[in-house]
C-alpha cells in the first residue's frame, strides 16, 4: 500500500481550565489512536493542536479569578501541555495562537477577503461603556427582565424566568466592568458571507461522505444547518483581547475567535515547522492536495469544521494560487459524562486529567475511556467501570497472559524463546486467527470505530488465554516437549502482536512488553506475522497493571459531592406548596402520535385520562417515534391553559426529563397497573 501524506489535528482547547475527561474522550484520545496506528502503519502524519486563547471564555475566566487574560492562558497552556504529556499524546506540536505567526497569519487571511471585497460590511447598535470608552460584549451586561423582574438578568436572555428578549427590551443595564450605565452606540462590523457558498459546502459535504464515509452523527448536523439558508456571520468583535483588525483606520477590534482559532491548525504547523528548521514544512501538508486531512473534534464544533472553516479555505483558495486541503473526514465525538451527569467544574463534579494521573497510570485511563468513546452517542465515565476495565480486562486477560507465558518460558525454556516444531490444529487456528485481527483492527480505526477495534484488540487476549489453557502445556513439558516448545513460541508471538497492535492505545505497556521480549516494534502490516527470532533472550517478566482494590474506587466515589446543588446554579424559583397544588397531574395513556407537518420536533398525541381524552402537542419527536409511543402510561399536566402550536390546539402537556442528550428528553412513564386518571400528589 502506498504511503499516504496524513495532517491530524485536534480542537485547539481553550486555555481557561483544565483538560478533563471528557475532552480526552471527544477529540484527543480517539486521534492520537488513530496518529499512532498511521504512523505505525508507516504513513507519513503530522498531528497539531495547541491551546485557543483567545475569545470571551477567557476573558471571563480573567475576570473571575482577578488575573489577565494573558495570566490566564499562560498558566492553562503550560498546565494541559503537560497533563496530555502524561497522558501519552503524541503531537507534533502543541502550539498556542498568541504566538505571533498566528496573529500573522489569520490577519493574512482577514485581509485576503477584505482585498476581495468579500467581506458585508454591517452596522449595529450596541452597549458602550462611556468610562471605559469600550464596547460590551452580551456577557457584560446586566439588567432587571422586562418579564418577570430579575435584577441580574443577562442582556438577553433571563435565567430565572427563562424568556429571551431583545437586548434593547433589558431595563436598568449596568454596564459588569464598572457597574454604569451603558449607553447605545453604533458600531460596525465585518460579516462573512457564508451563504455564497452554500452550495458548494452542500457538494463538499456530500462528495466526501460519498468518498470517505462521514459518520452519520456529524452528516445530522451538517444537514440541519444546510436545510437553512446559511446566512452571513460577524467575523469581528469590539474587544481587545484577540487578533487585531489588520485595518489601519480600526482600532479596538479583535476577529472573532472562531474565524481565527481554526486557522491555528495552520498556524500550529508553522511554528512547527520552524522549530525543525524546516521553513516549507507546512506547506507540503496543508498545501498538497494529496494530503488527507482529518480533524478530530467533539459533537459542539461541528458547525465550525464542516461548514466555516471550509468556507473560510474555499474563499482563500478561489484568490490564491497556493491552494489549502479541506478536511476529509471530521470523526466528531459526542460527549462523555461522569458518572450520568455533565462535567462541571462549578459543581466540582468530574476529574481532570492531571488529578486523575496523579493517582492511577495513564494506559488504564487510556484503554477505559478508549474501550467506551462517545463515537455514536453520549456514554459515561463510571470509576467502577473503570475498575472492572482495570481489573478484569487489562490484568485478568491482557496481564495474565504475558505473565504466564513468560513465567513458563523462563521455567521451561531458560527464558528464550523455544524452537516451534510441527504444528497441530489448535496451533494452526490461532495462527490463522492471528493473521486476522490486525487486519481487521486497522480496517476499524480507519473507520473510525475505534472501540471496536480494541475490543478485537483484547479479544485477542483472551484468545491467548484460551489457547494456553487448551494446550495445557504444564502438561505437554512433561510428555512432549517439542509440542510444549511450539506452545510457548506460539504465545510469545501472540504477544508481540498484541504488543504491536495496542501500542496505540496502551503505549507505556506496549514498550513495556517490547522490553521484556527484548525485541523492537516492527509495522504494523507485520503484526499477526510471527516475528520473534527463535532463540532471543527474553528479559524478566514486570507486573503490567495492578490492581485496584475496592477501597481505592469507593475513595474517589466518595470525594464527589452528594447532592448536586441544582438550584444554586439554575436559578428556580421558590413557589409555595399552594401554588404547587394548583398544578394537576394526571395519569393518561397515548391512545395515538403523529409528526406534526414541518416540525421535526412535535408530535401530537391523543391522550386517554379514562373520563376524558385529550389532545396534546409535544416536543418530544426527537426522542421518539409516534409508533413506539401506542400504549404508554404517562403523567400529564391536565389543567393547563390550552394553547395553539402549528395550528394545532394543545390541551395539556406531557412530562418527559431531560437527558444528556441535545433536544432528548424521556418521558416519565407510569406502571402499567395504575388506573388511568389517577392525579399525581
Ligand atoms: N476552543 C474551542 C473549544 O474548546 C475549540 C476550538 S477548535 C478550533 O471548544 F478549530 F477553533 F481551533
Ligand atoms: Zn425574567
Amino acid at each position: 500500500m502506498a504511503r499516504e501524506k496524513v495532517l491530524v489535528t485536534s480542537a485547539l482547547p481553550y486555555a481557561n481550565g483544565n483538560i478533563h475527561l471528557g475532552h480526552l474522550s471527544g477529540a484527543y484520545l480517539p486521534a492520537d489512536i488513530y496518529v499512532r496506528y498511521k504512523r505505525l502503519n508507516g504513513d507519513d502524519v503530522v498531528y497539531v493542536c495547541g491551546s485557543d486563547e483567545h475569545g470571551v471564555p477567557i476573558t471571563v475566566t480573567a475576570d473571575k479569578e482577578k488575573i489577565t487574560p494573558k495570566e490566564v492562558v499562560d498558566k492553562f497552556h503550560e498546565a494541559n501541555k503537560k497533563a496530555f504529556q502524561n497522558f501519552g499524546m503524541t503531537f507534533d506540536v502543541y502550539s498556542r495562537t498568541s504566538i505571533p505567526v498566528h496573529h500573522s497569519t489569520a490577519q493574512e487571511f482577514f485581509k485576503c477577503f477584505y482585498d476581495q471585497g468579500l467581506l458585508v460590511e454591517k452596522k449595529s447598535m450596541q452597549f458602550f461603556d462611556e468610562k471605559v470608552n469600550k464596547f460590551l460584549p452580551d456577557r457584560y451586561v446586566e439588567g432587571t427582565c422586562p418579564k418577570c423582574g430579575n435584577e441580574e438578568a443577562r442582556s438577553d436572555e433571563c435565567e430565572k424566568c427563562g424568556s429571551l428578549y431583545d437586548p434593547t427590551e433589558l431595563k436598568n443595564p449596568k454596564s459588569k466592568m464598572t457597574g454604569e450605565t451603558p449607553v447605545w452606540k453604533e458600531t460596525s462590523h465585518w460579516y462573512f458571507p457564508l451563504g455564497k457558498f452554500q452550495e458548494r459546502l452542500e457538494k463538499y459535504v456530500n462528495e466526501m461522505d460519498a468518498n470517505y464515509k462521514w459518520k452519520d452523527n456529524v452528516l445530522q448536523y451538517c444537514r440541519g444547518w444546510f436545510n437553512e439558508v446559511l446566512k452571513d456571520r460577524a467575523i469581528t468583535r469590539d474587544l481587545d483581547w484577540g487578533v487585531k483588525v489588520p485595518l489601519e483606520d480600526v482600532q479596538n477590534k479583535v476577529l472573532y475567535v472562531w474565524f481565527e482559532a481554526v486557522l491555528g491548525y495552520i498556524s500550529a504547523a508553522k511554528e512547527l515547522s520552524e522549530l525543525r528548521g524546516e521553513p516549507e514544512l507546512w506547506k507540503k501538508y496543508w498545501q498538497d492536495k494529496y494530503t488527507k486531512y482529518i480533524a478530530f473534534i467533539g459533537k459542539d464544533n461541528v458547525v465550525f469544521h464542516t461548514i466555516i472553516f471550509p468556507a473560510i479555505l474555499m474563499a482563500w483558495n478561489d484568490a490564491n494560487e497556493t491552494k489549502y486541503c479541506l478536511p476529509q473526514n471530521v470523526p466528531a465525538n459526542e460527549f462523555l459524562n461522569f458518572e450520568g451527569k455533565k462535567f462541571s467544574k462549578s459543581r466540582g463534579w468530574g476529574i481532570d486529567v492531571r488529578e486523575f494521573l496523579e493517582l492511577f497510570p495513564a494506559d488504564t485511563l487510556r484503554y477505559t475511556l478508549g474501550a467506551n468513546l462517545p463515537e455514536g452517542k453520549d456514554t459515561d465515565f463510571f470509576w467502577k467501570e473503570f475498575q472492572s476495565r482495570t481489573n478484569g480486562e487489562l490484568a485478568d486477560i491482557l496481564g495474565n497472559f504475558v505473565n504466564r507465558t513468560f513465567t513458563f518460558a523462563h521455567k521451561h525454556f531458560e527464558g528464550k524463546v523455544p524452537l516451534r516444531g510441527t504444528l497441530a490444529k489448535i496451533d494452526e487456528d490461532i495462527l490463522e486467527y492471528l493473521k486476522e485481527v490486525p487486519v481487521k483492527a486497522a480496517e476499524l480505526i480507519e473507520r473510525y470505530k475505534i472501540k471496536d477495534a480494541i475490543f478485537e484488540m483484547m479479544n485477542l487476549a483472551r484468545a491467548g488465554n484460551k489457547y494456553f489453557n487448551d494446550s495445557e502445556p504444564w502438561k505437554s513439558s512433561k510428555t512432549n516437549k517439542e509440542q510444549c516448545a511450539s506452545t510457548i513460541n506460539i504465545c510469545l508471538n501472540i504477544i508481540y502482536t498484541l504488543a504491536e497492535i495496542f501500542e496505540p492505545v496502551i503505549p507505556f505497556t506496549s514498550a513495556k512488553i517490547f522490553d521484556m521480549l527484548n525485541a523492537k516494534p516492527t509495522q504494523w502490516l507485520n503484526s499477526g506475522k510471527t516475528n520473534l527470532v527463535e532463540g532471543n533472550i527474553l528479559n524478566e517478566p514486570q507486573i503490567l497493571f495492578a490492581k485496584l482494590e475496592d477501597k481505592i474506587i469507593e475513595e474517589q466515589i466518595n470525594k464527589l459531592p452528594q447532592v448536586i446543588d441544582l438550584a444554586a446554579t439554575e436559578a428556580v424559583e421558590e413557589i409555595t406548596i399552594d401554588e404547587f397544588k394548583r398544578v394537576k397531574l394526571k395519569v393518561g395513556k397515548i391512545i395515538a402520535a403523529e409528526n406534526v407537518k414541518k416540525s421535526d420536533r412535535l408530535l401530537k398525541l391523543q391522550i386517554d385520562l379514562g373520563t376524558e381524552k385529550r389532545q396534546l402537542v409535544a416536543g418530544i419527536a426527537k426522542s421518539y417515534n409516534p409508533e413506539d409511543l401506542i400504549g404508554k402510561k404517562i403523567l400529564m399536566v391536565a389543567n393547563l391553559k390550552p394553547a395553539k402550536l402549528f395550528g394545532i390546539e394543545s390541551q395539556g402537556m406531557v412530562l418527559a426529563l431531560d437527558t444528556h442528550e441535545e433536544g432528548k428528553v424521556r418521558l416519565i412513564e407510569i406502571d402499567e397497573a395504575i388506573e388511568l386518571g389517577k392525579t399525581a400528589k
